[in-house]
């Protein structure tokens, strides 16, 4: 059963309202929030989701959340805003959360970092990888030890970005990494050390332009901190013909877990029959459905791991919940939780910062094509 936290409840503002729409809801119905407040410079967007969700609060100027009382702030803000949005946050006195990733520039996490340790606020990074009913599902083999030694990890993120806003062109496909680098060093309790990352494909002129990135992929090596285990990292985001896939596999000397193919497939897992030795030992695979774990949620909120139709008479039905493996639910939770609790979120500054980071060396790597590249400890 979830803990309680009591009758404490908190005022809390989404702002940006194409992706962030999706977690409004959840706040609203949330037993611990007091009030959403509702932030897009888009007054059409801000209608629509305002209206949508019955939120009164509606801000089109980010400093006018900053002003306000609220409490906590969810920014899910187009990429090259994060790192100066979470550090006004956590300046105006506020909690942070961000969607991923943390910021695409190391002096940025490190200010982040430094804020948050100096004003003591919360600080989490929210990423939906680590919050999928299939990592939660690896998360409990690992710690019941199942996997044995753990020897490799792989993870890879293939997503087709043309079309798509403008501050994704010609982004180097690492620094938004984190959906695959996350779920191997949170389940190994490690960060990544050094890396070793290869450019591939070559971007037209123009679009190599805006960030100084030549490629649309980018596949990196990573050594780990006090940790045997080398892990593999493939980003694209051009210019490669792939069905979107968002996924990680690690494999022990008892027990292999390897994300599918495909997105709406189920996991393998692979295990290893011990009572038969020697040559051609017998390895066998299941397809695992993975289990929902709304039981770790709120009730009022459980029901947003899975998409249901929502109707509601004044409005035109439409289809809420069940994004990025049931996560975003949890990730709310352990946003709101942390701070009334007055503890670490389960992914704070520090531990963005390495994840992040890790992305950020990698794409120094390639553009040195493939030269070794130490990665910060945000943790010192
Ligand atoms: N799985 C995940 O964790 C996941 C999935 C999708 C998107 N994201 C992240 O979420 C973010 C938003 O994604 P999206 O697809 O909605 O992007 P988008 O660019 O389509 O929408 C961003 C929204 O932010 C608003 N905005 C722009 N400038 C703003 C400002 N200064 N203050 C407040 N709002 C502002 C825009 O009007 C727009 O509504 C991105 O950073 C992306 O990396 C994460």
């Amino acid at each position: 059963m979830p803990v309680s936290r009591g009758a404490k409840r908190l005022k809390v503002a989404v702002v940006g309202l194409g992706f962030g729409a999706e977690f409004v809801p959840i706040y609203r119905d949330h037993p611990n929030v007091a009030s959403v407040t509702l932030c897009d410079p888009r007054p059409e967007t801000l209608k629509h989701v305002g209206d949508r969700f019955g939120i009164a609060e509606r801000f089109v100027d980010f400093d006018a959340v900053l002003d306000s009382d609220v409490d906590a702030v969810h920014l899910v803000t187009p990429i090259p805003l994060h790192g100066s949005q979470a550090l006004a946050v956590l300046n105006a006195g506020k909690h942070c959360a961000c969607t991923v990733p943390m910021a695409i520039a190391l002096d940025d996490l490190h200010a982040i970092v430094a804020a948050q340790r100096h004003n003591g606020l919360t600080y989490m990074m929210m990423e939906t990888a680590v919050f999928t009913r299939e990592f939660l599902f690896a998360q409990s083999l690992m710690r019941e030890g199942k996997f044995g030694t753990v020897s490799f990890a792989r993870g890879s993120h293939l997503q087709d970005m043309e079309g798509w806003p403008d501050y994704w062109m010609g982004l180097p496909p690492q620094f938004y990494m984190t959906h695959a680098v996350a779920p191997a060093l949170h389940l190994l309790k490690t960060r990544a050390a050094r890396v070793h990352c290869f450019g591939s494909g070559r971007l037209p002129r123009d679009r190599a332009a805006r960030y100084g990135n030549p490629f649309p992929v980018e596949t990196a090596i990573f050594r780990l901190a006090e940790s045997d285990v080398a892990l593999e990292i493939t980003r694209s985001l051009f210019q490669t013909v792939r069905l979107y896939t968002e996924s990680f596999a690690i494999y022990g000397d008892r027990l292999g877990f390897e994300w599918a193919q495909l997105e709406e497939e189920a996991p393998f897992v692979f295990s290893l029959e011990l009572e038969r030795a020697g040559r051609g030992r017998a390895i066998t695979s299941t397809r695992v459905e993975v289990p929902d774990r709304a039981d770790l949620l709120p009730p009022a909120i459980a029901r947003y791991t899975r998409a249901f139709t929502h109707q509601d008479g004044a409005h035109p039905s439409f289809v809420q919940g069940g994004g990025h493996g049931g996560s975003h639910p949890h990730l709310v939770h352990e946003f709101l939780c942390a701070i009334l609790d007055g503890r670490p979120p389960a992914i704070d500054a520090v531990t963005a910062a390495q994840w992040t980071a890790a992305g950020i060396c990698a794409h120094q790597s390639a553009m040195q094509d493939g030269a070794a590249v130490a990665i910060p400890d945000f943790g010192l």
